[in-house]
């Protein structure tokens, strides 16, 4: 029923049920009221923005409607009510408003106002016909809804920016629900060749090789998923076009609990990321048997030359020492000059065995084949202190009988290269040598008091000393650890699996 078709009874009845709500209003005041003091009465005790309009102009505008737009009652008795309308709203609200008065429209409308402030504010109207005053009036009603449209738009806005972000992305984004896709996004087309549309609605499966892996791969989200929130693995995909593709795939739960089963998967097409890391991976493969193959040739070559010299000068020398002294024996008493040369002569073949013998040692430490590994580190670190003034103590704990030869070169090129690093870098004073071995692995460490090392310099790619070092442990399953140590000085630790073989 229209306020306008109201017996002044009814609208007694609505304005004192009003004013029970209401207790401060004075209920007597009603009594013997007239029609325009019922409309302001029933006007100031409704919650919502009321005005009376005739002739284009408000005649009566309740306290809601003022606190709009800020303006005081005599401002909008004055003022053109459209006026307080944004003017790209005015049209459309009139149209509304006519449309609404006819009874041709019955929702309500909303439009703009510019408050006197010079702010924007949604209102929602519906305006009835009335009689006022006994003329034909219009009773607005109207609603502040600025907050709920800022929220909407906020919204709006929000949905927006995520739809954006999902587009920016250039992973596949996929939606799930018990396994169906909710929703893809641009990028989708990319990894897979699928359109959106051609994938919303359909089972996921479209993107694996077979049902069994896409069976596999769903199984292990949803059960991954019901104790963590998210899950990273790599798994084959299928192309639209047939061809197979490996995907990085990132996979969270919507909300806290799995319970619905809506999850949200990225997938990122790593095929070619995986094609490179293979051939880097084979081409250093390739690099570490090269150099593994140089090593052991150069190992083979020292050694041959070693025994060549050996047996050869050696043997040649020593029948010239042997002459030598032969000849001595020989001489006559008299003859001093001779006998100086030959001593002379003594002496340069003696010089040229001790030279000869370390040369040979050098290349191939003799030790090593004949005594084994212990007895080689505990010559050289002696060797060392000899000829660097370093002092330089070896602790052995190892028989070397579980130590294979080559196994042994590898250990003490390692070691003769910290040596050579200790003389040349570590200013030191000490050093230490521990070889132990159990069971399980056969263990080096070289310890300084020299001035220590930075990280840089030993991962520095142009650190060939600690390259060959940390190849040579590889080869056979081991590593190369350097640190430094406290109060100064640097450690280096090699460690070799004895089970495991080339
Ligand atoms: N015991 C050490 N104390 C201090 N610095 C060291 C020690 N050992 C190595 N370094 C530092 O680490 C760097 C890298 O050592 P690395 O053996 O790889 O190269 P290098 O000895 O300079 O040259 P080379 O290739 O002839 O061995 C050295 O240049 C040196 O600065
Ligand atoms: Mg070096």
């Amino acid at each position: 029923m229209t306020l306008e078709k109201m017996t002044k009874k009814e609208l007694i009845g609505l304005v004192q049920s009003l004013q029970a709500q209401r207790p401060e209003n004075d209920v007597r005041r009603i009594k013997g009221a007239s029609e325009e003091d019922l409309y302001k009465i029933l006007a100031h005790s409704s919650q919502v923005g009321f005005y009376i309009m005739q002739d284009g102009r408000f005649q009566f505008i309740n306290s809601h409607f003022r606190e709009y737009g800020g303006y005081t009652e005599d401002e909008l008795l004055q003022m053109s009510p459209t006026s307080i309308i944004v003017p790209e709203d005015r049209r459309k609200t009139a149209k509304n408003a006519v449309m609404m008065l006819k009874e041709q429209r019955f929702s309500p409308y909303e439009f703009r106002i510019a408050t006197k402030d010079g702010r924007i504010k949604w209102i929602m109207e519906t305006v009835m016909s009335i009689t006022y005053k006994g003329k034909r009036a219009i009773l607005g009603n109207s609603m502040d809804v600025t907050e709920r449209k800022e929220a909407g738009r906020r919204l709006e806005e929000l949905e927006a920016l995520e739809s954006s972000i999902l587009d920016a992305i250039p992973q596949a984004v996929v939606g799930l629900h018990e396994r169906r896709i909710n929703f893809a996004n641009h990028a989708a087309k990319l990894v897979f060749g699928w359109h959106r549309e051609e994938m919303t609605g359909k089972s996921i499966k479209m993107i694996y090789r077979n049902e069994e892996e896409a069976d596999k791969i769903g199984a292990l989200f949803y059960s991954t998923l019901e104790h963590q929130r998210t899950y990273e693995t790599e798994f084959p995909c299928l192309r639209k076009d047939g061809r197979e593709i490996i995907c990085r795939m990132k996979a969270s739960r919507i909300g806290e609990k799995l319970r619905e089963r809506r999850i949200v998967v990225t997938y990122e097409d790593i095929t070619a990321e995986k094609k490179a890391q293979e051939e880097l991976e084979r081409s250093r493969q390739e690099l570490r048997n090269l150099s593994a193959h140089l090593q052991f040739v150069r190992e083979e070559e020292s050694t041959r030359v070693a025994r060549k010299i050996h047996d050869e000068l050696g043997q040649s020398l020593t029948a010239l020492q042997m002459d030598l002294s032969w000849l001595a024996n020989r001489l006559p008493a008299n003859s001093k000059t001779i006998r100086e040369k030959i001593g002379g002569m003594t002496d340069i073949v003696d010089a040229t065995v001790e030279s000869v013998h370390s040369i040979t040692t050098e290349l191939r430490p003799s030790l090593l084949d004949d005594l084994g590994l212990p007895s080689a580190i505990e010559w050289q670190a002696a060797d060392f202190q000899k000829r660097s003034g370093i002092r330089c103590q070896a602790q052995i704990a190892c028989t070397g009988e579980l130590i294979e030869r080559d196994l042994a070169t590898a250990v003490f090129r390692i070691f003769q290269e910290t040596l050579t690093n200790i003389a040349r870098h570590a200013k030191a004073t000490q050093c230490r040598v521990t070889l132990s071995e159990n069971e399980k692995e056969i263990s080096l460490e070289v310890t300084d008091n020299g001035v220590g090392i930075m990280q840089w310099q030993v991962d520095d790619p142009r650190s060939f000393g600690m390259i060959g070092m940390r190849e040579r442990a590889h080869l056979w399953g081991g590593t190369v650890h350097v640190r430094n140590v406290k109060p100064s000085g640097t450690a280096v630790r090699v460690i070799i699996p004895l089970t495991q073989r080339r």
